[in-house]
């Protein structure tokens, strides 16, 4: 196993007291209230609480998608919000995955085109001109991460014709195909059966052990939550304990439902 996470691995993600408001019936109403996070190379943390207690408004404001109305998101070193629209959109396709509960294919193209297209409009971006070269490098770069993953079959399958869980696997490899600095997964295995699920969970934590990967993930569940080594409990827009299960591979959710239970839920 690789080297653990600690006190010495680079941070790559700093919120500091974030807050965000929407307006609820005309009234502003405060869903994210004063969140700080750090979070270094190579763990994987989860943010778990109740439906509607903020946690998608949260993954949003650290992954550049959703402007706090206080606060900041350095991600290695770079505040999201101090960019242009242009440089932070540029900063989010190529530092930043995303994986969603309804993972977000494109159904007209192939698993492997999928997983590509973050890489190709990167390149496109820093290479206008190269011209051909270009999808070569970009399939080379898709079959690499979906080797990795375990989706050598499926590059030429479309999203359709594969099940749950492994379209989610392709949403992962679609995530990581820029080599981004952190990966934000909302409630990555949402829609998925069990085994589907933990599948992808396995995924996501190989990734960190063995790739030194950086994963923020939001879920509602204990099970899910459970594979992370630092569980961060939000509750009405506040981050209230950050429980620590260790490098653990088993992964017993007796301690944090103990806590859970301490925090009413
Ligand atoms: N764009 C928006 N406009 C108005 N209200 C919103 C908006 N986005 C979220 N909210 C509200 O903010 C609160 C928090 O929503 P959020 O989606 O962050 O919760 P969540 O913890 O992710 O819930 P879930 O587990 O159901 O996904 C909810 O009351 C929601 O209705
Ligand atoms: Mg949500």
């Amino acid at each position: 196993m690789s080297e653990a996470a600690g006190a010495s691995s680079a941070l790559v993600l700093e919120a500091e007291g974030l807050h965000k408001a929407f307006a609820i019936s005309r009234e502003p109403r405060e869903v994210v209230r004063g969140v700080s996070l750090q979070v270094r190379q190579g763990e994987f943390v989860a943010i778990m609480g109740p439906s509607g207690c903020g946690k998608s408004t949260l993954l949003h404001m650290l992954g550049g998608l959703s402007q706090p109305g206080a606060g900041r998101v350095l991600i290695q070193g770079t505040d999201l919000y101090q960019l242009s629209d242009r440089d932070l959109a540029a900063f989010r396709r190529n530092q930043i995955g995303f994986v969603f509960q309804f993972f977000n294919l494109l159904p007209s193209l192939t698993a492997a085109e999928n997983v590509m297209l973050p890489y190709r409009l990167e390149r496109e971006r820093v290479w206008p001109l190269r011209g051909l070269g270009r999808d070569r490098d970009a399939r080379q770069r898709a079959a690499e991460v979906m080797n990795l993953l375990g989706l050598r079959g499926l590059q030429g399958h479309r999203p359709e014709e594969i099940a749950g869980g492994e379209r989610q696997r392709v949403a992962v490899a679609r995530a990581l195909v820029t080599d981004p600095a952190v990966v934000l997964a909302d409630e990555p295995t949402g829609t998925l059966d069990y085994h589907g699920g933990r599948a992808v969970l396995e995924l996501l934590l190989k990734l960190c052990r063995q790739e030194q990967r950086t994963i923020v993930m939001v879920t509602h569940d204990v099970r899910t939550a459970a594979y992370a080594e630092r569980v961060s409990i939000m509750v009405d827009g506040e981050i209230r304990e950050t429980v620590d299960l260790g490098r653990r591979s088993v992964h017993d959710t007796a301690p944090l439902l103990e806590r859970l239970s301490a925090h009413g839920l």
